[in-house]
């Protein structure tokens, strides 16, 4: 292609958190810019973003419907729409922008309930158009030398994962201040069925699957609300049991006091394991039954690395990578494979390396089948598939 990709936005406008994050990781690497967007559910607040962002006004549109509608006549339409609202809307946007013919970068949790999360996978398929969801911690380097480590057997096989995904922030009753990424985070008619395991559950459930590069098959948890009068949990505690027959603990957490962002895994097989922290992310400790621990760095320079990890990798060692490129990386992939599709080639599986519509089933399924385990006396409860899964399409 001898242009950039043209990205339209739905959400990420004034105040809104994570907007502004795919704004630069899409920017990152020169291959998308922004060009057009209905940034709120308020058309004032749309508006205003836009000129924030610079944006000619008539690119700028009052809602969704208006954006899809305008722009698909525009000889110089948006290529795909990055979609980054709250969740119960991440339906409806998605399949208009879908039946307008544009392809969709869509946020976690991917719809509202699992019954969407599959109409949606039914329609993509049907429409043979791009979709990408930003599990974007599966963006590192050090997470994809770890997936890398896994597929090529260099721990055995796979017995034990343990992922912890605590934070802190909703550890007092913020919502009744009307902090706004509180308020319908604790909202069931705007959250889902769970806010604890929708909102950071789902990422480390994620993370084991990409990491492992297998499914979780059956759940047994126990979720709570610890804040009073509070609708949905803030807390999680969950066994896993995974397809390749490892055996896991996943535990998210909003009310841990002090914790930030404090994801992180530990895999363990018969030979050796591994340990990666988001807060820490260019190291990756692998441990060895027969030998000393090893710790292994991102960096640019470092050819020993994986294919998948260098190709995540932009900077010398020793200038951090984080949070931003790692979105980026979602990014990057993205574009690429788009770029491939609209030149009629084919995508490289380095290019396909993105999460899809598969790991958006996946993430609904993970959240109905904690929650009703939780509820239920019997505890071990099925996780459904969702349907055929390949080791590119996440
Ligand atoms: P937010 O509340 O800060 O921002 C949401 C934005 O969407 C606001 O600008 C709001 O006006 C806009 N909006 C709402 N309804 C709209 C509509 N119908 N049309 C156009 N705009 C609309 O929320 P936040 O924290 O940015 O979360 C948004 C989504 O991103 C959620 O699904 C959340 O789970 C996900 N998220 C993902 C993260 C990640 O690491 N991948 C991190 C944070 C959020």
């Amino acid at each position: 292609m001898n242009r950039k990709l043209r990205m339209g936005m739905v959400g990420g406008g004034r105040e809104a958190f994570i907007g502004a994050v795919h704004r630069m990781a899409a920017g990152l690497d020169g291959l998308i810019e922004l060009s057009a967007g209905a940034f709120s559910s308020d058309p004032q607040k749309s508006q205003n973003s836009g000129k924030d962002l610079f944006l000619p006004a008539e690119r700028v549109y009052d809602n969704y419907r208006e954006l899809f509608e305008k722009e698909r006549v525009r000889p110089d339409r948006m290529d795909f729409v990055s979609i980054v609202t709250p969740n119960h809307t991440h339906f409806d946007i998605a399949m208009a922008a879908l039946d307008a013919g544009f392809p969709v970068m869509c946020e976690k949790p991917m719809t509202f309930n699992l019954e969407q999360a599959q109409m949606l996978r039914d329609k993509v398929s049907k429409s043979g158009l791009l979709f990408g969801l930003t599990h974007n911690y599966t963006g590192y380097p050090m997470v994809k030398e770890a997936r890398a480590l896994v597929a090529s057997n260099s721990f055995g096989k796979i017995r034990k994962v343990v992922v912890e995904y605590p934070q802190g922030w909703l550890s007092t009753p913020l919502e009744t201040s009307g902090q706004k990424q509180a308020s319908w985070r604790t909202d069931p008619g705007r959250a889902g069925a769970s806010c604890c395991v929708g909102d950071i559950g789902t990422h480390a459930a994620n993370l084991a699957e990409y990491i492992t590069g297998s499914t979780i098959e059956s759940v047994c948890a126990d979720v709570t609300a610890f804040v009073p009068n509070r609708q949905l949990d803030d807390d999680a505690n969950v066994l896993l049991r995974f397809a390749n027959g490892a055996h896991g603990v996943l535990h998210a957490s909003q009310i841990c006091v002090d914790e930030e962002n404090g994801l992180n895994i530990r895999v363990y097989g018969e030979h050796g394991g591994l340990w990666w922290r988001q807060e820490e992310p260019n190291s990756l400790h692998l441990r060895w039954a027969d030998r000393p621990r090893e710790t292994l760095r991102t960096g640019a320079n470092y050819t020993h690395l994986s294919e998948a990890a260098r190709a995540a990798t932009r900077l010398p060692a020793g200038h951090p990578e984080g949070f931003i490129e790692a979105f980026a990386n979602l990014y990057r992939n993205y574009a690429r494979t788009l770029m491939a599709q609209l030149e009629g080639k084919t995508p490289s599986t380095l290019e396909t390396d993105f999460p899809g519509v598969q790991a958006g089933v996946r993430g609904m399924a993970f959240i109905q089948s904690v929650i009703r385990s939780s509820d239920s006396d019997r505890k071990w409860t099925d996780v459904p598939h969702s349907g055929s899964e390949t080791r590119s399409e996440q």
